[in-house]
C-alpha cells in the first residue's frame, strides 16, 4: 500500500481530511449495521440535540505503525467501555463495545495510507464520537444518534514535541463536583476554551484546574492527566478524585511504573501543598503521551520541578520510552494491550 505524501516529521496536533470515515445511525431503538463513507459532511436539523443541548460524547485512541511494520492500536476496548460510560451520564443509547473495536479496525484499515510510518515522530490519530441528530427543543434526550468516527494523522500535542511546558493554576474549574468531569463529553472541553486561550495568552502551555470543592488538590488539565514522581525517584504518584477523566494512558503508565519498572505507584489524593516535594511532573494522555512539565505558576510563585526546562527528568524519560516502546511494538505489551489492525 502506498502511503499518502505527507510530511509527517512536520506535523503538529491539527485535522486533516482523509479519505474514509465510519458512520452508524441509530434510530427507533436500535443502531443499523454500520458503514464506511467518503463523505466528511454531515447535515443536520437546526433544531438537532447535539446543537441546543450539547447531547455529544467522544474518544481518542491512536493506531502506530510498529518497528516490522504492522498496524496496530492501543487498549481500543478500554475507549469502547469509557465511552458506555459516558454514554450512560448523557442519556445517549451506547454503541455496543465489540461493534466499537470492530469499527476502529475497519475504519483504519481503509486509511491505512494516513498511517504515519514508523519512527517518523507521528501516529493516525482516531476519534469515535456519538451526538444527538433528531430536533430536540424541550430539555431532553435525542431518539436518534450518530456513531461515527474519523482519523487524521498528527504530531506532538505540544509544540516542541517533548520539551518541558509551563503551566498555571486556573482560576475556574474544569469540573463541579458530582458533575461529568469523569466523562468525555464535549461539554467539558467547551467550557475549558476561554480558559486556554487566556493561558496560551498570558504565555502558559496549559491550565492545572484544582479541586472545585476545596482548592487544595490537583486534578488534571483541560485535555490530560497528571502523573507526579516521588524525590526520590522510586514512587509515581497520581491523582484520584470524582471529577477527572480516567486516563488510559494514565492507568497503563502506573501498570508500566510497577511492573516494568519496579517502582511503588500511589494512586491517591495529591494535595497542591504537596507538589514542591516531588522531582519530577508529567501530563499524559492519548494526545499529549506523556509531556513533561517544567514549572507551574501559581499566581507569581512558580514551582520549578528539579528535572528542569531542558529535558524530560530521567523516570519520566523511562516511563515514556517504556509506554512508547509498547506502541510501537519494540517492547513486549501485556496480554490483551495492543489490537492488531493491518
Ligand atoms: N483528561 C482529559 C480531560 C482528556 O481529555 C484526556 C484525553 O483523552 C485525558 C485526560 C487522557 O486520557 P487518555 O489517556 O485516555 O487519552
Ligand atoms: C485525547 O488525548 O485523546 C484527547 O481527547 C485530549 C484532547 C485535548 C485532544
Amino acid at each position: 500500500m502506498q502511503k499518502k505524501d505527507i510530511n509527517w516529521g512536520e506535523l503538529g496536533f491539527g485535522y486533516q481530511v482523509t479519505e474514509a470515515r465510519y458512520v452508524s445511525e441509530y434510530k427507533d431503538g436500535s443502531w443499523d449495521e454500520g458503514r464506511i463513507t467518503e463523505d466528511a459532511n454531515i447535515v443536520l436539523n437546526e433544531c438537532a440535540g447535539v446543537l441546543q443541548y450539547a447531547q455529544t460524547v467522544f474518544e481518542g485512541l491512536k493506531a502506530y505503525t510498529t518497528e516490522d511494520g504492522r498496524i496496530v492500536c492501543f487498549r481500543p476496548d478500554l475507549n469502547a467501555a469509557r465511552l458506555v460510560d459516558s454514554c450512560r451520564r448523557l442519556e445517549i443509547p451506547p454503541f455496543p463495545e465489540d461493534r466499537f473495536v470492530e469499527a476502529v479496525v475497519e475504519t483504519v484499515k481503509a486509511n491505512a495510507a494516513y498511517v504515519p510510518p514508523y519512527g517518523s515522530g507521528a501516529t493516525l490519530y482516531i476519534r469515535p464520537y456519538i451526538f444527538g441528530t433528531n430536533p430536540v427543543i424541550g430539555v431532553k434526550p435525542a431518539d436518534e444518534y450518530q456513531f461515527r468516527i474519523f482519523v487524521t494523522p498528527v504530531g506532538p500535542y505540544f509544540k516542541g514535541g517533548v520539551k518541558p511546558i509551563v503551566i498555571r493554576v486556573s482560576d475556574v474549574d474544569r469540573a463541579a463536583p458530582h458533575g461529568t468531569g469523569d466523562i468525555k463529553a464535549g461539554l467539558n472541553y467547551a467550557m475549558s476554551l476561554h480558559n486556554i486561550v487566556d493561558a496560551h495568552a498570558k504565555g502558559f502551555d496549559e491550565n492545572m484546574y484544582l479541586d472545585p470543592a476545596t482548592r487544595t488538590k490537583v486534578e488534571e488539565t483541560g485535555g490530560a492527566n497528571f502523573i507526579f514522581v516521588s524525590a526520590d525517584g522510586q514512587t509515581l504518584i497520581t491523582p484520584k478524585s470524582g471529577s477527572i477523566l480516567p486516563s488510559i494512558t494514565r492507568r497503563s503508565l502506573m501498570y508500566v511504573a510497577e511492573h516494568y519498572l519496579g517502582m511503588k505507584v500511589e494512586h491517591r489524593e495529591v494535595l497542591f501543598s504537596e507538589l514542591d516535594n516531588f522531582s519530577e511532573c508529567g501530563l499524559c494522555g492519548t494526545a499529549a503521551v506523556i509531556s513533561p512539565v517544567g514549572k507551574i505558576n501559581d499566581h507569581g510563585r512558580e514551582i520549578c520541578f528539579p528535572s528542569g526546562m531542558e529535558d524530560m527528568g530521567p523516570v519520566t524519560r523511562k516511563l515514556y520510552e517504556t509506554l512508547t516502546g509498547i506502541q510501537m511494538g519494540h517492547i513486549e505489551a501485556p496480554e490483551g494491550w495492543i489490537k492488531e489492525i493491518l
